[in-house]
């Protein structure tokens, strides 16, 4: 006996040698697809009958600090540089465990609402995140950020409790948990201390999560530094290579771009921040054109304001086009693939592909509502039309978190109560 069926309903696989399943049945057991197809002789304990859904593959978040949920809304409108340096910093350093664990949870029950099944973290207080994750049944690779800004000791203290995070927490969650290293970015660590970062996560078999020139002030100040730009610098001390998850990558040439290629190096889009920011615009066309990893993550609710990874596909795919001048770049299904494919390839997960033998991460997609119908191609309602709150079943390690809008893992109004609670004692502190 199987664990669950999902039967009459329209599978989206993102399996480039099936393409979709009109009228279609997964089956599920042990937390991993056993099944799919039009048909099957197997019977469950749980049988969900989906008829007007989409069935497809859950989001992956390949970008996030979900603990600064709990900033969402809280400084806007500001350069990049008054943004974090006056207002994010000194309220970061104000978080307590309680603040980034209530953070996380709002987070998660936000990602499961919104079809996310599994995402990429680099934030402080990492274990309370992990906690979180354990707790709310979503999937997550996680690292501890950590910045040096060249100081010795503090680099030795940072590569410490990144190291500590890694060991403890890997594999955990039934294996929902993977971690990675998380030294925030070349202009705020040293040289030596990547060094030492990469020669730790190849040690310890993990990947690394950076962010990458996604700034130009980042560009100008490694030129200013090194005489060359954070993708030459890193190629340098043999940084690069598929276990890094590198984000933004706004301000590449195309030297970069070959360089990112070549090493197949996994590119985090971050659109809506890149935007908010104002940032500038990753090259996502010329970088896939070249063969490149290219996922799609939010970012910290500082800079976004949600977790809508719908919302971000769609603004990735408009971006790229208006920036190129050329509408046919980043086509739906394109999109589709970044942030389901390319983002389990990017965190190292057998999901973003409904296929036997792959981890049961899935949502489910209400197509009975008015702004998705009619339907001539589901793809690209999916990315043109739909959002996050058309999902109404969301299932994760074979579980389902949320069925028919309601959220089964967590406490759904707890959650955002104590969010609330901790947003205002942390406002009081922050101004005193
Ligand atoms: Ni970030």
């Amino acid at each position: 006996m199987a664990d669950m069926i999902i039967k009459n309903v329209y599978i989206l696989t993102m399996d480039p040698s099936v393409g979709d399943i009109e009228n279609g049945v997964v089956v599920i057991e042990n937390g991993m697809i056993k099944e799919i197809g039009t048909s099957t002789q197997c019977s469950a304990e749980k049988v969900i009958d989906a008829k007007g859904s989409v069935l497809m593959p859950g989001l992956i978040n390949t970008h996030c600090h979900a603990g600064m949920t709990i900033f969402r809304g809280y400084a806007d409108d500001m350069q990049l540089q008054d943004w974090l340096e006056n207002h994010i910093w000194p309220a970061e350093a104000q978080l307590t465990d309680e603040d980034i664990y209530a953070g996380t949870r709002l987070a998660c029950l936000e990602m499961i609402r919104s079809g996310t099944v599994a995402f990429a973290d680099m934030y402080i207080h990492e274990n309370k995140v992990a906690q979180a994750v354990d707790e709310a049944g979503i999937r997550a690779a996680l690292s501890y950020g950590m910045i040096d800004f060249g100081n010795k000791e503090k680099a030795d203290k940072e590569l410490k409790e990144g190291s500590a995070f890694v060991k403890e927490w890997n594999g955990k969650a039934d294996g929902r948990i993977d971690t990675m290293y998380g030294p925030h970015a070349p202009n705020t660590c040293s040289r030596d201390f990547l060094i030492r970062v990469k020669e730790q996560a190849v040690k310890d078999n993990v990947k690394i999560h950076i962010h990458v020139l996604e700034t130009e002030a980042e560009l100008n100040y490694m030129k200013e530094n090194f005489g060359v730009c954070s993708i030459h610098f890193l190629k340098g001390i043999d940084f690069w290579g598929p276990d890094i998850l590198a984000a933004h990558c706004v301000w590449l040439s195309d030297g970069d771009i070959r360089i990112l290629a070549e090493y197949d190096v996994n590119i985090s889009h971050n659109p809506i921040s890149n935007m908010k920011l104002a940032s500038g615009i990753c090259p996502v066309s010329k970088l896939l054109e070249a063969g490149a990893n290219v996922c799609i993550g939010t970012d910290g609710c500082a800079s976004n304001n949600n977790l809508d990874m719908f919302e971000e596909m769609r603004t990735a795919a408009l971006l790229q086009k208006v920036s190129t001048m050329d509408p046919t770049v980043l086509p739906a299904r394109k999109v589709l693939e970044m942030a389901t494919i390319n983002g389990a390839k990017a965190l190292g997960i057998k999901s973003g592909m409904l296929k036997e033998g792959y981890n049961a991460d899935m949502i489910i997609v209400d197509m009975n509502k008015p702004h998705l119908t009619p339907v001539y191609d589901v793809a690209s309602h999916l990315v043109y039309a739909a959002s996050g709150k058309d999902v109404k079943t969301t299932i994760v390690n074979g579980k389902v978190l949320m069925e028919e809008g309601k959220v089964l893992s967590l406490d759904e109004q707890e959650v955002i109560d104590i969010a609330i609670q901790r947003s205002k004692e942390l406002i009081l502190k922050i101004n005193n």
